[in-house]
């Protein structure tokens, strides 16, 4: 398989961790480059259930390579239990896993913080964030304030922590929190120190010396890329660049080596927290996609809003990542829907509108202009061929494909692994 980018191309929660377990066989290094532990991964192995915030979900896969790119936020501690309920789960993450003493640190006033701008913000401006302290993080890494994963190793770490809590303790009082203990926080992550040593390094040489030997490496995106800080439905976005673009920046790895782009969509939308979303369904039929796609959040649990395939969002997406094919999933989820709709365009103010627009009062006045198709009201959980699927579902995919124009290079009709069905090689080439 070529380098490949996959990223989320709807509001993240596409089912990108199943299709990235499913490509990890194919390559030696699977890299988150962005995001933090707001990010939640589940993914089905036999009778095993694994959810990842942090860890790439290449770790599932004994022998492959996974690193934490330079782009993303980490929770230490967050991190450590997570590498311990892999350890107990019978994963070793030992010599194959691998953290960038460049990623910056989430410390416990970021929680704060995030939770503080949430709160002090009137109902309608709130994010909706996950409270996992990642906007305050990028705050601190933009304003050059912040500390990476290599000053946990420091021997310095103790003051230049001690600094960092002098300054937003004064900002924690003026809000009314009580301060943070130098003592208890140092101890915590000095802890976390202790335990994550040998997975911290320089992750761009390693990574640059493998992509030389033509070794593979996919590269994770998290979120999705109407919640990326720049492309996506600003503010109501997370603080990261969770477009394909971000691969590089938050690896290290340059665009040159990148030689494939993957979209995942869900067979329709969901978004979790707030923000416009215009073809969201406040209805029984949205009611039933939440049901039927047990579309609640992995981080968080809260219930996601759910609507209709936006084909303005994916060609949108198509255009930034330079998406060269779609992994479609879900699709079993339309299984019990009559009609199933497509928005193809929007109108607002009368206009006919065939792009996002930057502007969140424009995108939310936006109303969705639809396609209709008849549901195929059979089950596709079992299909493992495209050929298997009723007619109307093979129909539904086809147009989904020519709207955006993208092909489809995998679909997925369920949760396991074997619910997957490769249709295409990935850029012409050779999927071994
Ligand atoms: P934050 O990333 O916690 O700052 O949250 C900002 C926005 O991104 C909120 O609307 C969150 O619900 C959303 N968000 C963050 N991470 C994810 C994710 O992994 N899936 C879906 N939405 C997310």
């Amino acid at each position: 398989m070529p380098n490949t980018v996959l990223i989320g191309a709807q509001w993240g929660d596409e089912g990108k961790g199943k299709i990235i377990d499913v490509l990890t066989e194919k390559v030696d290094w699977v890299v988150r480059y962005q995001g933090g532990n707001n990010a939640g991964h589940t993914v089905e192995i036999g009778s095993k259930r694994y959810v990842l915030h942090l860890v790439p979900s290449g770790i599932l896969h004994s022998g492959k390579k996974c690193v934490i790119g330079n782009g993303v936020v980490v929770d230490p501690v967050a991190l450590v239990v997570e590498l311990k309920q892999l350890c107990e789960q019978g994963l070793d993450p030992s010599g194959r896993f691998f953290v960038s003493d460049r990623a910056h640190i989430v410390f416990p006033y970021h929680k704060l913080q995030d939770e503080f701008s949430e709160l002090q913000r009137s109902k309608n401006d709130q994010i909706g964030t996950t409270r996992r302290g990642i906007g305050p993080s990028y705050g601190d890494k933009a304003s050059r304030f912040g500390l990476r994963m290599g000053d946990l190793l420091d021997p310095m770490f103790p003051s230049l922590l001690e600094a960092r809590l002098q300054e937003k303790n004064r900002i924690l009082s003026a809000l009314g929190s009580a301060p943070l203990e130098l003592a208890k926080v140092l101890v915590e992550y000095q802890e976390a120190a202790r335990y994550l040593a040998p997975f911290i390094v320089d992750t761009i040489p390693l990574l640059n010396a493998a992509v030389r030997k033509g070794e593979k490496v996919l590269f994770e995106g998290a979120q999705g890329t109407m919640l990326d800080i720049d492309y996506g439905s600003y503010p109501f976005v997370t603080s990261s660049s969770a477009t394909a673009g971000g691969a590089c920046t938050g690896t290290g790895v340059p665009p040159n080596r990148i030689d494939h782009v993957i979209g995942v969509v869900k067979a329709y939308t969901t978004r979790v927290g707030e923000g416009p979303f215009p073809s969201e369904l406040k209805d029984e039929t949205g009611e039933l996609l939440r049901k039927t796609g047990n579309e609640f959040g992995a981080t968080t649990g809260r219930p996601r809003r759910c609507g209709w395939f936006d084909a303005v969002v994916a060609r949108y997406s198509v255009m930034i990542n330079g998406i060269d094919s779609w992994a479609v999933t879900k699709l079993d989820v339309l299984d019990p829907m009559e009609t199933i709709r497509i928005c193809v365009a929007y109108e607002c103010d009368g206009k006919r509108v065939e792009n996002v627009p930057a502007n969140i009062r424009v995108l939310e006045k936006c109303r969705p202009v639809y396609e209709d198709f008849p549901g195929w009201l059979t089950s596709t959980k079992e299909a493992t061929r495209f050929e298997d699927l009723p007619a109307q579902a093979q129909a539904y995919v086809a147009r989904l494909s020519e709207l955006t124009g993208v092909p489809v290079s995998i679909l997925s009709v369920g949760p396991r692994r074997d619910s997957t069905m490769i249709l295409r090689d990935l850029s012409g080439r050779k999927l071994e």
